[in-house]
């Protein structure tokens, strides 16, 4: 036994990450285009320093990325080879409605995605598309406050109602928020939230995570009304908590931290703000603002199955000191000391994907669909320009080991893989195009130096045999 035979084997990216002209055919301005690499970007896409504007002190890595603008048909002609049967990509909201506020769409931008969605399926590729990856006009940051106001649920309303008339029957897959999850740890790249020296971060971020999931409710119950075979999944940051010892002030911090985050799945998979998410927000005086209608949308409109990336498990402890220690990362943990770790310390755990599935689908009862894991590495050229990357292969193949165990083992219901940045690209956390992922190597460094030039990696044809054994053959 192995995966289904219609298993969705692929690679991910994201428009910010990969597809650079921020300035073309009438593209707006978005607040990824905003995050420079160096060391204020992790104030930057915090919200912690603002910057609305591009400065000369700083680089912008996301302005030309690794211009998947004008590439893409090379690069989607790679997926193809290497037989990916899927291609998770997203669409930047400001290339289609570039102020973000506007009645009408913009062609250009329309027209972009409808080009790319066409070469995917001439190679049989099934798009699978987030509607938003972390990305915000910045005209609404700027007018609105970006999530904070309600009235960006009417904005995005309008781009779900464009973009699922145009393109129906090119896309039925959709993911409605990359990593929603992420607005409470990075919440001007997760969703354009300046918070300055705002008083009550907290109740701007809740507040802002309400918004943003009457929108994914309200894009779901659009997308299956526009065409009854759409699929419509949540996304989240995923990577169960395991506590730190068996001491169970460790064992039930752990617990609080997992709920943080399924908070919002609990919302968008089971329909409504579950009782501890109730007792915790109401202990911290946090009061979220309802529409009426807006409980009966949650309900009404569930996703169709759950989606997340996966990176590495985490580690929680009630011992104020190991806390403490854990605070400067995007997401809290203390580290592993059974744990490897990559060279940005991220830690290595394939069995927590196991474990994260059988959570997941424990707690959900629907389909999964793995669209991100991956080993960001720094890879280094022969002079033939060759990557011999078998660390990555190793991370890989035990990772898929995992899932197959989840799935034949433990009886989870999988829908498909998609690894992380399958072509290299901009790194969400860091900015640097030195933290790689692909399978595919671009001849770009972090200072924006290089051809462009895409050549394929050893994990290339390793992935390829992967697809064309539907996982059966995972050996290097
Ligand atoms: C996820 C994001 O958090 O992790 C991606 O959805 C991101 O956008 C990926 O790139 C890997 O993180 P990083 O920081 O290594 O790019």
């Amino acid at each position: 036994m192995g995966f289904r035979k219609d298993f969705l084997w692929g690679g991910a990216t994201a428009a910010n990450q990969c597809e650079g002209g921020f300035d073309q055919a009438g593209r707006g301005l978005a607040n990824v285009d905003l995050a420079p690499t160096g060391p204020d970007r992790l104030a930057v896409i915090t919200g912690k320093k603002k910057m609305f504007t591009f400065d000369d002190e700083h680089f912008y890595p996301a302005k030309e990325a690794i211009d998947m603008y004008h590439h893409y048909k090379e690069d989607i002609a790679l997926f193809a080879e290497m037989g990916f049967k899927t291609y998770r990509l997203s669409i930047a909201w400001s290339r289609i409605f570039p102020q973000g506020d506007e009645q009408e769409p913009n062609e250009a931008g329309l027209k972009f995605y409808e080009d790319v969605f066409k070469e995917c399926q001439k190679y049989d590729i099934e798009p699978l598309v987030t509607i938003t990856h972390f990305d915000c006009p910045m005209h609404l940051v700027e007018k609105y406050g970006a999530w904070r106001s309600r009235e960006l649920v009417g904005f995005y309303e309008n781009l779900c109602h464009v973009i699922f008339h145009r393109y129906k029957g090119l896309v039925k897959y959709w993911l409605t928020f990359n990593e929603i999850n992420m607005i409470l740890h990075a919440p001007f790249m997760g969703a354009g939230l300046y918070l300055g020296d705002a008083e009550k971060p907290e109740q701007i971020l809740y507040q802002a995570a309400h918004h943003e999931l009457v929108a994914s409710a309200i894009a779901t119950k659009i997308a299956h009304e526009v065409d009854p075979e759409n699929q419509v999944g949540c996304m989240l940051a995923a990577g169960a908590y395991y506590p730190y010892s068996c001491k169970p002030e460790d064992v039930w911090r752990s617990r609080q931290l997992d709920r943080e985050n399924y908070l919002f799945i609990d919302v968008q998979a089971r329909g409504a703000y579950p009782n501890y998410a109730k007792k915790e927000l109401a202990r911290k005086g946090i009061e979220i603002k309802m529409l009426p209608g807006d409980e009966e949308l949650l309900q009404t409109h569930t996703v169709d199955f759950i989606s997340f990336s996966y990176y590495s498990s985490r580690v929680a402890s009630a011992d104020p000191a190991l806390a403490e220690q854990a605070e400067g990362n995007i997401f809290a943990s203390v580290k592993n000391p059974y744990l490897k770790e990559s060279e940005w310390g991220w830690q290595i755990d394939p069995l927590g994907l196991r474990i994260t599935l059988n959570d997941l689908y424990d707690r959900y009862q629907k389909p999964l669909f793995v669209v991100e894991n991956g080993l960001g590495a720094v890879d280094t050229p022969d002079e033939t320009g060759y990557v011999a990357d078998d660390y990555r292969i190793d991370y890989l193949a035990q990772h898929i080991e995992a899932m197959r165990a989840a799935v034949n083992e433990d009886g989870v219901e999988l829908l498909g893989y998609t690894s992380w940045g399958c072509i290299d690209l901009v790194s969400a956390s860091s900015g640097e195009m030195k933290k790689r992922y692909g399978f595919i190597y671009v001849d770009r460094d972090n200072e924006g130096h290089g051809t462009l030039k895409r050549s394929k990696k050893k994990s290339f044809d390793w992935y390829k045999k992967v697809i064309a054994t539907n996982g059966a053959d995972l050996s290097n």
